[in-house]
């Protein structure tokens, strides 16, 4: 097994007495999307600017290694290995998108042509090219996020936090991002991604750290987390009130419409349940004509955990709930 591209053991920090991060255990796998979920204060900025060298843990934390390195003694060799696009952009509004890159090239050490050509390159690349020469304090949200991530690429980093990086932009922006991020992976890069949007963290992470009252109260992948709490259910809908009499009679467990000729039987969704209710069906001869299964979805699971109610709506995005027929 090779080293996570990030490793965090009882990773705390205070700030007088108040309590942020209270000994979190974080693992992020190379070239996966690790997510840390959490409402606004939860830690999520310090946690990032602690893994990126920007600020100490407190030192009763345990190791800490981001990209092979241990954080405390080599933060100089973690440094080279990482990009960061800050909640607060890096961009300066007064030059140009281009100078703004150029000076990431510089900042890097690399050459002056080379430079010139990597800046293009990813200008190029974010749809950046036509206002390369405007002040970037012309651009609107989603060129000013994606002329951020372009500045984290210059220094090819084999590891990028992303903090709160769709915070404010338009559904289209977005899922732009949203793009980018896969993109990258695909790349091998792997993604450090702070979010307060569950449907961000569903659509893009491999794995979720849900954060709350500086303890991680829940990780996993989405469709474990769906599964720690309670609510999913199938649904078998009938239009032959006869087939739907006897799958009443074989189901004795599930909640009835007799009106809509339908049944609803608790589930966690997971394939070795559907096998036995389906099995259940096959040997009382019965055919639904419609199966649904409707598991919670990662709002019921925030709201569980964190008793939060401080999550912002995604905008012109209604929470829809999440239903997946088969
Ligand atoms: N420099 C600081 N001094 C004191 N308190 C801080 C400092 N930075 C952050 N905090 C506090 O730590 C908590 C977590 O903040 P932050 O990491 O920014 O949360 P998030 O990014 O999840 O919204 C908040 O209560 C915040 O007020
Ligand atoms: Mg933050």
């Amino acid at each position: 097994m090779t080293d996570p591209a990030i490793a965090a053991h009882g990773l705390r920090k205070s700030y007088g007495d108040k309590v942020v991060l209270d000994g979190i255990d974080l693992a992020a796998g190379e070239g996966t999307v690790f997510s840390l979920l959490g409402p606004n204060g939860a830690g999520k900025t310090t946690a990032v600017k602690i893994l990126s060298t920007l600020i100490s843990p407190d030192p009763a934390s345990g190791e800490i290694r981001v990209g092979g390195h241990d954080l405390a003694t080599t933060p100089q060799a973690v440094r080279a290995a990482i990009g960061v696009t800050g909640q607060f952009s890096a961009v300066d509004g007064l030059i140009t998108g281009e100078e703004n890159m150029l000076l990431m090239a510089d900042l890097h050490h690399l050459p002056k042509r080379e430079g010139r050509r990597v800046a293009a390159e990813l200008l190029e690349r974010f749809d950046l090219t036509e206002a390369a020469k405007k002040p970037a304090s012309t651009y609107s949200g989603g060129m000013k996020r994606r002329l951020d991530i372009a500045m984290t690429l210059v220094g090819s980093p084999r590891i990028i936090f992303l903090d709160e990086p769709t915070t404010g932009l338009d559904p289209r922006s977005r899922h732009t991002m949203w793009q980018i991020i896969r993109e990258l992976v695909s790349d091998g890069v792997t993604v450090f991604l702070t979010t307060q949007y569950l449907e961000e963290a569903d659509e893009l992470a491999d794995r979720i750290a849900v954060l709350s009252d500086g303890r991680i109260a829940a990780e996993g992948t989405a469709e474990e987390l769906k599964r720690l709490i309670p609510g999913g259910h199938v649904r078998l809908r009938f239009t032959d009130p006869a087939a739907y009499h006897s799958a009443a009679s074989a189901l004795p467990e599930a909640t009835r419409n007799d009106e809509a000729l339908a049944l609803q039987i608790p589930s966690d969704g997971s394939q070795r349940e559907l096998r036995s209710l389906l099995d259940r069906l096959d040997t009382a001869g019965i055919e639904a004509d419609e199966l649904t299964v409707h598991t919670p979805d990662l709002d019921d699971v925030f709201f569980a955990l964190t008793g939060s109610t401080n999550v912002p709506a995604q905008p012109n995005q209604p929470n829809q709930p999440k239903e997946t027929a088969r």
